[in-house]
């Protein structure tokens, strides 16, 4: 990928020691069985995906950069490679009626397929991870080109979400092989987005622990936070959440499963709407937040809304802050502080009909955290939401 300085870790300044919000993390040392280098891409499956992609390039700036479908001999799918530095997303849309992907579509709306990761070597990946007890989603494959060759195997995961291992060493295509560069005529003008800081899936009801395990036992990866219902509760409605890391932290996956309220959850109306686990939302990383989220609003991208008393003791409860605190408050962004730092974050609305995917902008600045601070204000602003959907 020209341009794009793999491997990249977003928390190579920080200390992953010491710390008392976080277990220690392991490192990558020669017992990881499962080194993972990054998110590799992230697959949606949509009902219209040269629709979605000219979203995605308007609003979200991304660059339109390579494409798969009739045109380039592939029959069944059109495939849309939108990058925007490190993030890579791939919007497939089904050119059949009773494909897997239309199926996808008609069951979930649009939605998260494939959640890719960037290994050195997918034979070991997906050995290593069915010797664990993982259920293969595809079998190991070399597809080659012109440009050479990328080896890719894919695992099963939450609901109807596989996770994809790609190799990628051998390669110096656009994406994939069979895919075609695109030299886009569209002037796209990036808006900060730098990498994937977290992808959040949604379980049913008493089924995070068993997914938790799922990301020990057979991926490797430590819980390095938990919440209950007593730290994510409003009066109406309350969730559990726990994260879980790859060794060397660049793979970063809460799951989430509903817990009883007064009221329906956020995650109860997520499972009603997408009809089974999925993911809940993506958050990409921005170096500058205040000018990401100025862009994002001046495009037409909506954002939760907190009401403006969140902000009126917000220096007792965070502290200083860099940012301008008029800026933090018109652009309605929240802030909270851990033992290492703060951030600032924001969330979407949900950016298809049905109230399933959402994303968080996050900008971090030493914290290592979820947010658990804001977590009152934000699911307080989605029951709103919900409220107005008649989904309460
Ligand atoms: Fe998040």
């Amino acid at each position: 990928m020209a341009g794009i300085s793999y491997p990249y870790n977003p928390f190579q300044s920080y200390n992953m020691e010491n710390t008392s919000t976080f277990a220690q993390t392991t490192g990558t040392t020669t017992d990881d069985f499962l080194p993972l280098l990054g998110t590799d891409y992230i697959e949606f499956y949509v009902g219209n995906a040269k629709q979605a992609a000219y979203y995605y390039q308007h609003a979200w700036g991304y660059k339109l950069v390579a494409y798969a479908g009739p045109e380039t001999g592939v029959k069944d799918r059109a495939s849309y490679v939108l990058m925007q530095d490190k993030i890579r997303l791939v919007l497939t849309t089904s050119l059949l009626p009773d494909s897997a992907i239309s199926e996808h579509v008609k069951k979930h709306g649009d939605g998260v397929k494939v959640l890719a990761l960037w290994v050195e070597d997918a034979a070991k990946a997906l050995e290593e991870t069915l010797k664990r007890g993982a259920k293969q989603a595809a079998p190991l494959a070399s597809i080659q080109d012109a440009h050479g060759e990328v080896r890719t195997a894919s695992i099963h995961t939450y609901g109807e979400t596989i996770h994809t291992f790609v190799e990628r060493k051998n390669y110096k295509g656009a994406f994939l092989p069979g895919f075609q560069p695109v030299n886009s005529s569209i002037e796209v003008k990036p808006v900060g987005l730098r990498y994937v800081d977290h992808c959040v899936g949604n379980v049913g009801w008493g089924e995070m622990n068993t997914w938790v395990k799922f990301y020990e036992d057979v991926l490797g990866f430590k819980v390095i936070i938990s919440f209950d219902d007593q730290d994510i509760s409003t009066e109406y409605s309350a969730l559990m959440s726990k994260v879980v890391s790859n060794g060397n932290g660049f793979i970063k996956f809460p799951i989430n499963e509903p817990a009883e309220g007064k009221k329906r959850s956020q995650v109860e109306e997520y499972l009603d709407f997408y009809h089974g686990a999925g993911v809940q939302h993506i958050a990409v990383a921005t170096d500058n937040i205040i000018e990401t989220v100025s862009e994002l609003r001046r495009r037409g991208v909506d954002f939760l809304e907190v009401p403006g008393t969140y902000y009126d003791d917000l220096y007792e409860r965070v502290g200083k802050i860099d940012e301008d605190m008029e800026d933090i408050r018109r652009l309605n962004i929240l802030v909270d502080r851990d033992d290492e730092g703060y951030l600032l974050q924001l969330f979407t609305k949900p950016v298809e009909d049905r109230p399933t995917l959402f994303y968080e902008i996050i900008q971090r600045r030493g914290a290592r955290a979820f947010g658990k601070g804001n977590f009152k204000a934000l699911f307080e602003a989605i029951e709103r939401e919900q409220e107005r959907r008649g989904t309460l």
